[in-house]
This record gives C-alpha cells, structure tokens and sequence, in this order.
C-alpha cells in the first residue's frame, strides 16, 4: 500500500522533529481535490497548533527529513501547513503490476486485528421475516465479511428472538386452534394465524388472557409439554430462517437465542438491586437515570410538556418475568466472559436507539472495569419507504415478507433478462436472474447512508444504468468478455509478467481509483458504513468505462495491450472482491 508507507516514512520524519508526538495521529489520506496531488496529511497542522509552533516552519522541518522520492514526486507544503503528496507514473505502474501478479489486491491486513462480536439480523421466531429484516442482515454480513477481509476476528451472533410473552399466546393457539395441515404446508404462515386469533381474544376477554399467562408460566417453570412445544416453534421459524439466509448467503458463527440467556436473568437482576443500580418501583425493578449525563442527553429520562420525567428501564416486570434489557445486560457479559472481544456492534433499527443507550450505560454502572475494555456500538439504520413516502408495504398494506421480496426480485430480473437474451437457455437466465436480482435488492439496501430512510423502487434497483448492482455486475461481465475474446493468443500469463507503463491519463486515473480500495475498506469499517464501499466501486466502473472508451484493448499492440489488459484484470478482481464483500455476486458472462 503506498500511501502506508508515505505514512510511516512521515512519522519517521516527525518523530525525529518532535520526538515526543503521537505518530498514530499522523496520517496520510486521499487528496480530496485531485488538482493539489494524490494524498495529502494535515496531520503536521495539529501538532504545531498543540505545541503553539507555527504549522509551516514544522511542515518544512519534517519535510527536510522526509524521503519519499521512490514513490512520489516533490511534496509540496500548501495552505497553512498541509502537506500535498503526488504519486510517480511508476511507483503507480509497480503497485497495479504486483497486484496482476496475485502479490496484494490493494488493501492490507490490520496490523492491529481486533476481536469483534457482531450481533445482527435477530429476528423473531413465530414471525415471518420481512423487508425490514434485509437491512440488518444485509449491513451486518457486509460488515463481518469487510471486517473479515481485513484479518480481524469476527465473532458474528444471530440473536434471535425466541422467548418473551408472546409464547403464553401461542402455546395457547397451537394446543386448541392449530391447523396441522396449514403448519405443514407453511408454519410460519399458521403460527402467526394462531397469534392473531389468541391475541385478539385475549384483548377482548381476560380470562382468556389469564389462561395465556398460565401457559407462560407454565413454559417458564420447565413444564415438558410447553417445552416441547416451544421448542417445535422454534425449529420451524428456523427452518425459515435459514432458507432465507441461504439465499441471500449469509452464515453466522453463532445463533445464541435470547433464551440461552434465561439462566442468567435473575442473578443479574439480584447483583443490579445489591449494587443499588437498579431499585423497586410500582412492583417492577427498575434502573433510573444517576444524573451524570445532562437531561437532554440522558436516555432515562422524557421530556413531558416541558418536564424531565423518569423513563426507567425495566429488568424485572411486576410479574416476575424478565425484559429484552436483561437479556441484553446477561449477552453482555455472556460475550465479554466467552470471548473477550474489543467491539461488540449491534447491527439494528435506528428506533432501538434508546434501549441501546440505556443498555450500555447501565452496563457501564453494572461492571465499570470491563466496560472500560469494550467499545460497544449501535449501527443504526433508517427505514425503507414505499413510494407514498410511507413504511414500504404490499398493495394490501400488510407487511411485504422477505421471502416473497427476494422471489420478487428474482421474477422481476428473469423477465429482463429473458428480453435482453430471449435464445440463452432457460437455466441460465434463471441463474442471471437470481444474482443481479438478489444482487440489485442487496446493493440498493446498503447504497443510501444507512441512517437515511430510503424509498424501495425495483426500477431503479435491477436498472444496467446508475449506481446499481446489476451495472457492477455487467462492468464486471464486461471485463471478463474481453479476456474471452482475447482468447488462448494472449494468456492471463503474458499480461502479468510484462512490465507496464501508463501513459494515457485514463489509464492513470483508473490505476490511482484502483490503489485506494484499501483505504475504501478501511473507511467503511471505521464507522460502519458499506455505502462508502458501494460508492467507490461506482466510481471503478466509471473509470474504467472512460478509459475503455478511450484506450482501446484487445486493439492495442504489444506493451499497450499488456499494459491495458493488466488493467481489465486487476479492476475485475477489485470489483469481484469488492462486490464480495457486500454480499453480492458476480458471473463472468452476463
Ligand atoms: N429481535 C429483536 C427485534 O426484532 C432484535 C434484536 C437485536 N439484538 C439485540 N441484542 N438486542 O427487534
């Protein structure tokens, strides 16, 4: 990576100037306007403002010191004391050629590698999974595959809803109501039948809401039959789930279910009122706000009317029953104990915020040492909207189920395809079909900056034109459609051996995109945030398609053509690897 090692050459420099500075404050990071050079630290302007030294004298005293004349050309000092770096033709040549020959893919493993837990999709079981699911799933496997690629350890856990109050209702309905033949045909489907009729009666009459809360009871105290059922609850949810997760390709490490936790509730709860964290209140136990944080930013208290109220958070119900706060508070510890990791990143709606807030700080009361040693994180995410700017639901307004989504994507993909190349043979339309529908409904997901809410529009999602999948995915086609061409004359050997020069400035400027997939790696994982991913893979095609247009390929003779074929090849692995890691597939032929 050469903007490393102009970065460690820097810190040299500084450290011999300022032997006390913090060298890992000191960076080197893309020019953001490509008219003052190709990488740029204003690193050196801190320092001096830290010290009271006037920024430019230090930037020319580090300059005197600093070499990095086999990589770029003359460094300029600019502005108040920025330092302006821009890369040598061939120090650019030299890092596409080692690419070509397999030695890096413009990006390097941490030399810190971190231990992460990644808590995402956790849906609920009983419940059918639905669109509103691909965004948890979509962003936390982006993340854990990025993560992943950059050598830290990922320890991603599916935390599936699979107890709470819920069940009383639906053991209810599954010993008097249930449709055998429904539940085979889809469980998922008569399961939430159950809930609805149960539900509504329980609001309707209260001894029937009794007679759920004794089944609970009854699952909570161990009772065999409620167990076994509950457990055939479970098993059947999961098969949905994994028919889900298959298609869309994702794997979790663990599946630790909220009700792995129960044994551990109570004892929370006890060491919480012993440490006069959490107190009693109208019959529940309850955590209150301990006043350190000023009201407007602490998540325990609501503004009414102009009042600060108490907006506790429940551990224990007046009933005895526990809340999603233990059994949060209990995965902590749980995740701490067992694996030790720097990070733990919930991958959820931006609308549990508040419950995030009040967990990690009253995790911070509960065990202040070990939650000094971990960064806890919430990586929020907006909604999806229909084109009424609503929540995105079906033309019934019920929920759209993720299931029918993706098969959606799927029809909606063949149907293009199959009018693009009516005489491909159907197996393989379906296959094209599959991975630019899938591949479009994905990308959409994790293109908007993850916070924003975005409108669902399947044109513009399974679109050949715009910042789409299907667009990656055909630039990649592309590519690989002119080493075909080219044919057994022009081996993938020949273009990697030979030496390269870049002389059209199209060939340079996509050979320096190329080089800042790393730091593009590099910057999602820092805040969590795949869109910048998406955005310069964009960018790659962009690139590419100008220089394509300009410098012709297979036309080309000798030392351009190995230079221009060495290109295609390593913009096609950058984008195949790329598109990887969020999730999404490629095929050579499109
Ligand atoms: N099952 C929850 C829901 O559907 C999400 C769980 C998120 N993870 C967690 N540790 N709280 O809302």
């Amino acid at each position: 990576m050469i903007h490393l090692g102009i970065e460690r050459r820097l810190r040299e420099a500084v450290a011999q100037i300022l032997p006390d500075a913090t060298l890992s404050s000191v960076h080197v990071r893309p020019c953001p306007d490509p008219k003052f050079g190709d990488y740029q630290s204003n690193s050196l302007m801190a320092l001096a403002k830290e010290r009271k030294m006037n920024p430019r004298q230090l930037a020319t005293d580090v300059l005197a010191k600093l070499d990095v004349s086999d990589t770029c050309e003359k460094v300029e000092i600019a502005g108040a004391g920025f330092l302006n770096f821009r890369l040598k033709v061939s120090a650019v040549a030299e890092a596409v050629m080692a690419a070509a020959r397999g030695e890096h893919l413009f990006f390097s493993k941490s030399a810190q590698p971190r231990t992460i837990v990644i808590d995402f999709s956790s849906p609920n079981v009983a419940k059918p999974m639905h669109v509103g699911h691909i965004r948890s799933t979509g962003i936390g496997d982006a993340l854990q595959r990025v993560l992943r690629l950059l050598g830290h350890k990922i320890i991603s856990d599916n935390h599936i809803g699979d107890w709470g109050t819920q069940f009383g209702k639906l053991l209810l309905g599954w010993k008097q109501i249930l449709d055998r033949e429904a539940l085979e045909t889809d469980a998922i489907v008569e399961l939430e039948r159950l809930y609805k009729i149960i539900n509504a009666e329980c609001d309707a009459n209260p001894a029937r809401l009794e007679e759920a809360k004794q089944e609970l009871v009854k699952l909570q105290a161990g009772d065999a039959e409620n167990v076994a059922v509950w457990k055939d609850m479970i098993r059947v949810s999961q098969i949905q789930f994994d028919t889900i997760y298959g298609r869309l390709g994702v794997k979790f490490d663990h599946e630790l279910g909220e009700s792995f936790y129960n044994p551990w509730l109570g004892e929370v709860v006890n060491d919480l009122l012993t440490r006069g964290i959490a107190r009693e209140s109208e019959g529940a136990i309850a955590v209150f706000s301990d006043g350190t944080l000023p009201p407007k930013q602490d998540p325990f208290l609501v503004n009414r009317d102009g009042e600060w109220a108490a907006d506790p958070a429940l551990v224990r119900k007046s009933d005895g029953g526990f809340n999603y706060m233990t059994t949060d508070l209990a995965t902590i510890d749980y995740r701490l104990k067992t694996w030790s990791p720097h990070e733990i990143v919930y991958v959820v709606d931006d609308r549990q915020s508040p419950h995030f807030r009040k967990l990690f700080l009253t995790f911070a009361r509960w065990q202040p040492d070990a939650a000094k040693k971990v960064k806890l994180v919430h990586v929020g995410f907006g909604k999806i909207l229909g084109d009424d700017g609503k929540p995105f639901k079906t033309r019934s307004g019920d929920t759209v189920k993720l299931g029918d989504l993706l098969d959606e994507a799927e029809d909606r993909a063949l149907k293009l395809v199959t009018e693009k190349n009516p005489d491909l043979a159907e197996a393989a339309r379906r296959e094209i079909a599959r991975v630019v529908g899938l591949g479009g409904v994905k990308y959409a997901d994790l293109l908007p900056n993850r916070q924003s809410d975005y409108v669902f529009s399947w044109d513009k999602m399974l679109s050949m034109q715009g910042n789409t999948a299907p667009y990656l995915q055909y630039a990649y086609a592309r590519i690989r459609s002119i080493f075909r061409k080219a044919g057994e004359g022009t081996s993938n050997i020949e273009h990697r051996t030979s030496n390269i020069e870049l002389k059209a400035p199209e060939e340079l400027a996509l050979a320096k995109h190329l080089l800042n997939f790393g730091l593009t790696l590099e910057a999602v994982t820092d805040d969590y945030r795949p869109n910048l991913l998406c955005n310069y893979l964009h960018e790659l095609a962009g690139y590419f398609a100008t220089f394509y247009e300009a410098c012709p390929v297979l036309k080309a003779e000798g030392d351009d053509r190995a230079a221009r074929l060495t290109l295609c090849d390593v913009t096609a692995r950058v984008l195949k690897q790329g598109l990887d890691v969020l999730g999404i597939e490629v095929l050579e032929q499109m």
